[in-house]
């Protein structure tokens, strides 16, 4: 049986100092995959020491690409010149959302892939239609049987895809697909988040012709011969850098985060501004800095540059000590306010209609035990923990640590006391 391990935060400790934000995790679930696409090994730096990447890597081992992952170092080296099939596993696929990234990546370099449908974080219906969708328009047949995508082209050819969602997995995955095809395509309201430029940079890195990426119209020329000449580093963690925004705010701390891109933030920057935390921005580095007293404000999810779901759960927790009434609205995904009902056993005041929630805010939370429903989730319950007076113990850690990087020690150098727990 697995060790069920627990994380204990002894809340209100103002955070304080300088914290180095890691590489992006869903940048690096994309740019892994690629490295499928290159006919020569390819280097790739800054990557997280997540369980997300763990699993990548165990999936390109399984096809038969040799991979070094360092850690430690954040280098990942793929030579996926040995790889000798094109069926992914389905106990992996379960355990990530960006499986489904297999499906575009051994399309385009071996005209075959058998992907099981992705598992990844439950907060609500995660279709992959729009990739199908894409892969067809390139000239794919694709079909699922028993929850297994079955995907052929012999061979890609270009062409025009029009998705129906600004959907960011849709995107990368006909990026993909359409790195090696023969010809043109362009993609349609694409999505923008920051992660699609850098594969973008990436894809253009080993030869091939992608323009548009930032913009709602993506046109990418196909390469056959694409290869890798030198290192590539994923861009910093968006949502890390986030997560640690809304922490230093939470506890009325004075923080630094170094290594960020602050113009990725700025919806969220926004939002501390009109709370009334202090946020200044420099080349490389954000500092966040309050004396508490935070006004309640309101925010609705919406795609790059609107403010991201990902940020929602976190800054959901913090609005709980907001002075006053937030309304939130959630519309990318229908079940990611599971957590508000853990941070009510702490003593917050919450309704949630539909995709509304509506937090009057209280002076003070309180310890309790609480469960993590997803990765977000468990970040949103961190900030709580970190807000609260007494000791708050949180179970199904396993879901933190697929996106954030040594989440607890960077926490601990930052002044917070909090330790991990295994039964
Ligand atoms: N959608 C469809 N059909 C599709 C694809 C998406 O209907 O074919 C819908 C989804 O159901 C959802 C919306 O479109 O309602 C947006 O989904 P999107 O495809 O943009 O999300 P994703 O690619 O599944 C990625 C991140 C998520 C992040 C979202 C939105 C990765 C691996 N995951 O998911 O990250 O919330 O974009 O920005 O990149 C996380 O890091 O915690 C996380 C969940």
């Amino acid at each position: 049986m697995a060790i069920e391990e627990r994380l204990l935060i002894t809340g209100g400790h103002p955070l304080e100092g300088d914290v180095y934000v890691s590489g992006g995790k869903n940048t690096a679930a994309a740019i892994i995959p690629a490295t499928i696409l290159s006919q020569t090994p390819c280097v790739i730096e800054n990557l997280p020491d997540i369980e997300d990447l763990r699993v990548s890597a165990q999936m390109l081992r399984h096809l038969g690409a040799k991979v070094n992952w360092i850690p430690e170092q954040g280098v990942m080296e793929v030579d996926a010149s040995s790889i000798d099939r094109t069926d992914v596993p389905l106990d992996l696929c379960r355990r990530m959302r960006a499986s489904s990234y297999y499906i575009g990546a051994l399309l385009a370099r071996f005209g075959s892939a058998q992907v099981p449908m992705p598992g990844g974080c439950d907060i609500g219906q995660r279709p992959i239609d729009q990739h199908i969708k894409g892969m067809r328009a390139l000239g794919a047949q694709v079909e699922t049987r028993r929850g297994i995508v079955y995907a052929t082209a012999e061979p890609l050819v270009g062409g025009d895809v029009f998705l129906d969602i600004a959907t960011v997995g849709g995107t990368i995955n006909v990026m993909l697909a359409a790195s090696r095809a023969q010809g043109n395509t362009t993609i349609y309201n694409a999505a923008k988040e920051p992660h699609i430029v850098d594969l973008a940079n990436f894809l253009n890195s080993m030869g091939c012709r992608v323009k548009g990426a930032g913009t709602d119209v993506i046109r990418v020329r196909g390469v056959q011969d694409l290869q890798s000449r030198r290192p590539y580093a994923v861009i910093p963690d968006q949502i890390e850098t986030g997560t640690l925004m809304i922490a230093a705010a939470a506890t009325h701390g004075d923080v630094t985060i170094h290594g960020c891109i602050p113009t990725h933030m700025e919806a969220l920057t926004a939002k501390l501004l009109e709370m009334g935390a202090r946020v200044e921005e420099r080349d490389d580095s954000i500092r966040v800095r309050s004396l508490g007293g935070h006004r309640a404000v309101s925010f609705k999810t919406q795609v790059y540059p609107g403010f991201p779901t990902d940020l929602q759960q976190p800054m959901g927790a913090l609005l709980c000590t907001a002075t006053g009434t937030s309304t939130v609205v959630e519309n990318i995904f229908e079940s990611r306010f599971r957590y508000l009902a853990e941070i009510e056993r702490m003593g917050a005041r919450v309704r949630v209609i539909e995709q509304t929630a509506i937090i009057e805010g209280v002076p003070q939370l309180h310890a309790a035990a609480v469960e993590a429903s997803d990765l977000r989730a468990g970040a949103a319950l961190v900030v709580a923990a970190l807000m609260a007076q007494g000791t708050t113990e949180i179970s199904n850690v396993h879901f933190i640590d697929r996106g954030y990087e040594h989440l607890e020690a960077k926490l601990a150098s930052l002044g917070a006391e909090i330790t991990r727990a295994c039964d």
